[in-house]
């Protein structure tokens, strides 16, 4: 087993998905409801980065890891990072006013749909409209790209950013029992929540 198959998706794949395998058995997995059917950004066409956001590079890892690890109880490891990379995922990165870097965004680009996989803001820097932006720029993205919908999973005891996917227009669509590593008995639930895309009024951005 890889260092990446034990770790968690924060918002996406099932755990035990999520990059198994290494990155190009993640890039051609399909799951069930989650056609995944190619290379993630070879279909598509070039789209431009939202205005403020930067591409992820291996060389900011270390600093992606610092937030990643002061953020949540069971963050994802730097092989979850290389491999993400590596397969071509979308990954953007939020720098402050300081260049300091205040949030980052990995997503899986399917077949007219975009999977969330993580969304973090450094904690000293949450609710300042960070998330919101990151989020905005990926919904815009996934729209211009020509996505039906967007689809994340969140835990179902993260209250604050299931209501910053409801204030973008996600709905909660299906539930993952004990699809989170919670502590060394329990696991945690997870809400799976999509914003369409294709509907005359869908999505925020
Ligand atoms: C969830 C997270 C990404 C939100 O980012 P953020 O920059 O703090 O959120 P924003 O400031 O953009 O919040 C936008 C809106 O979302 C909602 N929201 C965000 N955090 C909230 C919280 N803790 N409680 C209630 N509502 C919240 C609010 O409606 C907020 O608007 P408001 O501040 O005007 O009330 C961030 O808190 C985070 O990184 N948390 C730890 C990692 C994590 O849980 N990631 C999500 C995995 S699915």
């Amino acid at each position: 087993m890889s260092a990446s198959q034990a770790q968690p998706a924060h918002s996406g794949l099932a755990p035990d998905a999520l990059l198994s395998g290494g990155a190009q058995q993640a890039a051609t997995r399909t799951l069930p409801g989650l056609p995944i059917t190619d290379s993630p950004l070879s279909g598509g066409t070039p789209l431009d980065m939202p205005p403020g956001l930067r591409a992820m590079v291996a060389a900011d890892i270390d600093a992606v890891l610092a937030i990643e690890q002061t953020a949540y109880g069971h963050p994802w490891t730097r092989g979850n990072f290389i491999d993400s990379l590596a397969a071509g995922y979308l990954a953007w990165l939020k720098h402050d006013a300081q260049a300091e870097l205040v949030g980052y965004c990995v997503a899986l680009p399917g077949h007219r749909e975009t999977h969330l996989l993580n969304l973090t803001v450094r904690p000293a820097c949450q609710r300042a409209g960070i998330g919101a932006a990151l989020l905005a720029g990926l919904v815009g993205w996934s729209r211009r790209r020509g996505d039906a919908s967007l689809f994340l999973e969140v835990r179902d005891g993260n209250l604050g950013a299931r209501a910053l996917y409801a204030a973008a227009g996600f709905d909660e669509v299906g539930l993952r029992r004990n699809y989170y590593p919670a502590d060394s008995l329990r696991r945690e639930d997870a809400v799976v929540m999509r914003l369409r895309l294709d509907a005359p009024d869908g999505g925020a951005a």
